[in-house]
């Protein structure tokens, strides 16, 4: 095993802003490791996977100490690891450790960050022979959300989360975090074991979430319900974090949904009705970002906050075009949307790339992408969230799409019919309408395939109900 030297180790202080934030973390010395992974036999005892390293280990090292500075550590210096041989015991070989025990204490580091899965006992033996708190990926995510989650839901939902993790990691380590308790304690009986009664603990507070997550849902249920009653079709944006999802969304809306340099600054979903160039008025959904090695626990975590994308008409994947990573992103996101159950067939019909970020890209490269985005299966857009350029066509091809599958109608209503006619103004779109001299008014009307059972169902059997194609 090569050692690390630490002079290699990259020495930054980033200037956050710290405030706002309830972390204990902060404001704490952080080391970034990035451990490589060099043999296959990279399995950890606790069986947590390890996906095919398809980044470069610098760009890895990047992210993770983009995810160190979105919670606002102060990050002191950072490195990637070459590991031969992954060790049962602490990941890394003794030397290793030995080596960095030295810089932790030179550099009064109090939070060693390592981007890699750490089995529960890794981490304890870690912390013991470095006297720091240390943090494993899943760690740090949960830590982040748990920062970000804005909304209870959000909140319950990470919590619910970090629980579930905090078990698992109880029943990998059974044997070797079980200890004695003698009888002492509020939850456990004499000569129960820690392990037990921290499960039980941890136990009884997901039930109590899962008790508050399911009212919570249901009145999000409830909400939802009442959206599909508004005939406007919902677009939702996906992409990995910081790919701009926020940045178009409040160019697009005029909102001013918190668009920062940052990941995840978005958590909760956003709603904003939206009016297409043609008129058509949609629902444009900003959602959670993705991000590589998203724990399972947290995909299923989210997966309530994601329905809005499950139950979209239209999905936007949005692409940092610019990015280096831009096609392995691209796969953890479409690997994330195939956890949720969205698979790349259906892809083609209900979604759309916008490849973003097209300002930062030399002249060259930009005309090149614009000619590959005009090839691309399902459909690509270029553009720039910035400048704005590329998004008047991305409109136009949203509209295309979402009212291919409408059906334009005609039909006349008498003057008393009052009630029908409310019902047309609500659930459909109405593109002419001209009233006779007796008071009855034809109607030119666009329905949309969610509307047309109920369309259906009032005015099935009216002579005048005709499709106009
Ligand atoms: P998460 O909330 O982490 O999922 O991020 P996001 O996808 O919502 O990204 P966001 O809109 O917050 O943008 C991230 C960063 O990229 C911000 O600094 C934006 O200003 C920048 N950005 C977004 N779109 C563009 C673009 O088209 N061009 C350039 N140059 N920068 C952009």
């Amino acid at each position: 095993m090569r050692s690390v030297d630490p002079k290699k180790l990259k020495s930054e202080t980033t200037d956050t802003d710290r405030k706002g934030l309830d972390t204990a973390l902060v404001p704490m010395r952080t080391l970034v490791l990035c451990p490589v992974l060099q043999t296959r036999a990279a399995t950890p005892k606790s069986g947590a996977p390890v996906k095919p390293q398809t980044r470069s280990p610098e760009a890895q090292l990047e992210e993770a100490i983009g995810l160190a500075s979105a919670i606002g550590l102060e990050i002191c210096s950072s490195g990637v690891l070459q590991i031969a041989k992954p060790r049962p015991g602490t990941l890394l070989g003794t030397g290793k450790v030995e080596e960095l025990r030295g810089l932790v204490a030179a550099e009064d580091i109090d939070l060693v960050i390592v981007d890699h899965p750490l089995t529960p006992v890794q981490q304890r033996n870690l912390e013991k022979a470095w006297n720091a708190k240390i943090l494993d990926r899943t760690g740090l995510i949960l830590e982040i959300f748990g920062d970000r989650a804005q909304t209870r839901e959000g909140r319950l939902q990470v919590e619910l989360a970090h629980l579930t993790y905090q078990k698992s990691r109880l029943v990998r380590s059974w044997t070797h975090l079980e200890r004695q308790r003698g009888g002492v304690g509020f939850l456990g009986g004499p000569g129960e074991t820690q392990i037990e009664s921290d499960r039980r603990a941890l136990q009884v507070k997901i039930t109590r979430i899962r008790r508050e997550l399911d009212q919570v849902k249901r009145t999000r249920s409830l909400h939802r319900e009442s959206r599909k009653r508004v005939p406007y079709a919902i677009i939702a944006l996906v992409g990995y974090t910081n790919a701009g999802k926020s940045t178009l969304f409040n160019h697009v809306t005029g909102a001013d949904v918190s668009a920062k340099d940052q990941l995840f600054a978005t958590l909760d979903p956003t709603m904003r009705e939206i009016q297409l160039p043609g008129g058509t008025k949609a629902i444009l959904s900003d959602t959670v970002g993705f991000i590589s090695n998203l724990p399972t626990g947290l995909i299923a975590a989210f997966r309530a906050t994601l329905e809005e994308v499950l139950e979209a008409d239209l999905i936007l994947h949005v692409r940092d075009i610019a990015s280096e990573e831009s096609d392995a992103q691209a796969l953890d996101v479409e690997n994330v949307l195939a956890e949720l159950g969205i698979e790349a067939s259906e892809s083609r019909t209900r979604m759309l790339e916008v490849w973003n970020k097209v300002d930062l890209l030399d002249e060259d490269r930009a005309s090149e992408l614009r000619n590959a985005a005009g090839r691309a299966d399902g459909g690509a857009y270029c553009v720039s969230s910035i400048t704005g350029e590329g998004l008047p066509e991305l409109l136009e091809a949203l509209e295309t799409k979402l009212n291919a599958s409408d059906r334009e109608v005609e039909i006349t209503l008498d003057p008393g019919e009052g009630a029908l006619m409310n019902w047309l103004h609500e659930n459909t779109q109405i593109l002419s309408a001209d009233t006779d001299s007796e008071g009855r008014t034809t109607y030119q009307l666009r329905i949309s395939r969610a509307r047309e059972q109920q369309f259906t169902k009032r005015f099935a059997n009216r002579p005048s109900a005709s499709a106009a194609e």
